[in-house]
């Protein structure tokens, strides 16, 4: 099963110049209480300009790049094989960005971990994939900077 993990701002702003383009403590800490323990899925560039190690999660970084060898994570080479073999699973997979992989992956995620920033930054990536008419809200907490969602994808069909 795969799921995402974004905060975006009023203009579905993620990033800027390969890093978040905020700094809330609270947010990183969603972010570890969501995470931790499971399996996490993230791109190249955001893998690499983590500020820190992600401990005691099981990191997946996606890369075209045969040279790429980063220790103690595991590489996917092709994105969509690994999601067709793994989208019927019960474990859970974390897509976590950035732009790229939410784009490829969002169709296949059942589940979103979602914080939606109050105010505006500047940014240069986007979550371009993102439709809330796609999803119930299963939690809502306000924090100070944002509100957090807890979402599921809403069915198709007659329940
Ligand atoms: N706000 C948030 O919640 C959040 C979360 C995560 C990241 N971010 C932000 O997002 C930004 C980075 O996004 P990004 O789109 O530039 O980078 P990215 O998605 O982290 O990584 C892109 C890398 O993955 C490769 N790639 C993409 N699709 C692939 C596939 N199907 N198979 C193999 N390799 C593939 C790309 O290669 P090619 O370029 O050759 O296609 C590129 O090297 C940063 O600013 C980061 O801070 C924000």
């Amino acid at each position: 099963m795969f799921s995402f993990s974004v905060a975006f701002d009023p203009n579905r702003g993620i990033g800027i110049n390969g890093v978040l383009p905020w700094h809330i403590r609270e947010e990183l800490q969603l972010f570890k209480k969501n995470t931790l323990h499971k399996n996490i899925v993230m791109g190249q560039t955001t893998y690499d300009r983590l500020p820190g190690k992600l401990k005691d999660r099981n990191i997946f970084v996606v890369s075209w790049d045969d040279e790429y060898h980063p220790e103690n994570v595991a590489v996917i080479r092709d994105l969509m094989e690994f999601i067709e073999q793994h989208k019927d699973d019960e474990t859970e997979y974390i897509i976590c960005g950035g732009a790229s992989i939410y784009t490829q992956a969002y169709p296949y995620c059942q589940k979103g971990y979602v914080s939606i920033m109050k105010d505006e930054y500047e940014v240069d990536a986007y979550l371009d994939c993102f439709e809330k008419n796609d999803w119930n809200i299963i939690e809502e907490a306000e924090y100070e900077k944002f509100i957090y969602y807890l979402l599921e994808r809403k069915r198709n069909g007659i329940d």
